[in-house]
């Protein structure tokens, strides 16, 4: 394909979010930011993904229930604009609640289980011999998110290329039983910002380990997490060389410091020796307090005015549902089942 001819086309994006806890800075730099920049250019949704959130939350339904709306004001604080982005809430789209039954006809359990995401998802939640039905398909639904929307670019992080190609095979196995196309393909969009690693420089981000810090997270907070982010084990005086790999205070510099050059003398001086972690920190600190202040007063604006927030999501799934309706009787028609 032509990249110049793609991107002068505007597209049909699609994202989302489990709603399963409040955003973070690894989502900020990952998607947010991206997904700020394109609402200027492309037709935008983004999807409060509520009904995946439980596949795997079902015996613990508030930790989906209670984040719905921290999610839609961090999308706000962050710069997400919902007046040119499509915010809307998955449970009120039942239209992909049915694309996701026609869909499953077409996939195999064995082609569900080899989907590496998910194999992996179930090694960590040590599902095992128990995996709920819904987790082990949430990959269909999901292709029913992205196909419900048409969406032709869907920007996301590399865990998820699974997902779309799991989705491209239903669109193929759908336009093949249709003998014509009736859906498209969609693409990823990956993001350049390479994955931000936890404080702890370990695990995986999350809010039970405490390693991840939020966007609305309070000034202590950010302050405790920057002072107990993981180092180089091995600095142990100011005087000595330090190493700048893996140091998760300075992969956070390079990530959020406006400053390129200021960084890279930094490094430098760390790598001769001469400068203490307590500095390093002290100056991360300063730059994330920066960054985060306006975000979580905007977004304790947006949370003290709760029905501004569900009108919102009420207005943006009522487009939703029309968009999605649509693609539903298409797909009716291929099995025959528009009788009235
Ligand atoms: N699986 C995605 C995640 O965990 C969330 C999601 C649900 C999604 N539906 C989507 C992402 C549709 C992109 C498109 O992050």
């Amino acid at each position: 394909m032509n990249s110049k001819q793609d991107s002068d086309k505007p597209e049909i994006i699609l994202t989302g979010d489990r709603a399963t806890g409040p955003l973070h800075l690894g989502h900020y730099v990952g998607s947010l930011k991206q997904r700020v920049a394109l609402q200027a250019i492309h037709e935008q949704t983004i999807l409060v993904a509520d009904m995946q959130g439980l596949t795997d939350n079902a015996h613990n339904p508030k930790k989906v229930s209670s984040n719905i709306l921290n999610v839609v004001a961090d999308y706000l604080a962050v710069g997400i604009n919902p007046s040119i982005t499509t915010i809307c809430l998955q449970s009120k789209l039942p239209a992909l609640a049915e694309l996701t039954m026609y869909y499953s006809n077409l996939v195999s359990i064995s082609r569900l289980e080899r989907n590496p995401t998910v194999k992996s998802e179930i090694q960590h939640k040590g599902f095992e011999r128990s995996i709920p039905a819904g987790f082990l398909t949430y990959p269909i639904s999901q292709a029913a998110d992205i196909t419900g929307f048409s969406a032709t670019l869907v920007p996301v992080g590399d865990d998820q290329l699974p997902m779309l190609e799991q989705t491209n095979e239903i669109v193929r196995k759908v336009n093949s039983l249709a003998g014509r196309i009736v859906l498209n393909e969609c693409r990823p969009l990956l993001s350049n910002a390479s994955r931000l690693p936890s404080t702890d420089g370990k695990n995986k981000m999350s809010k039970s380990i405490g390693n991840a810090i939020n966007l609305g997270a309070t000034e202590k907070e950010i302050s405790a997490a920057v002072k107990s982010m993981y180092t180089d084990p091995n600095h142990l005086r100011v005087e000595e060389p330090g190493n700048v790999e893996g140091n998760i205070v300075f992969t956070y510099l390079d990530a959020f410091h406006p400053d390129e050059n200021y960084i890279s003398q930094l490094k430098e001086h760390y790598q001769r020796g001469g400068l203490g972690d307590g500095t390093t920190k002290k100056i991360l600190e300063e730059c994330l307090q920066e960054m985060l202040r306006p975000i979580r007063v905007r977004r304790s604006e947006f949370l003290s005015d709760k029905a501004q927030l569900i009108d919102i999501l009420i207005k943006g799934s009522q487009v939703s549902r029309d968009k999605t309706e649509k693609v539903l009787f298409d797909v009716k028609d291929i099995f025959g089942l528009n009788l009235f």
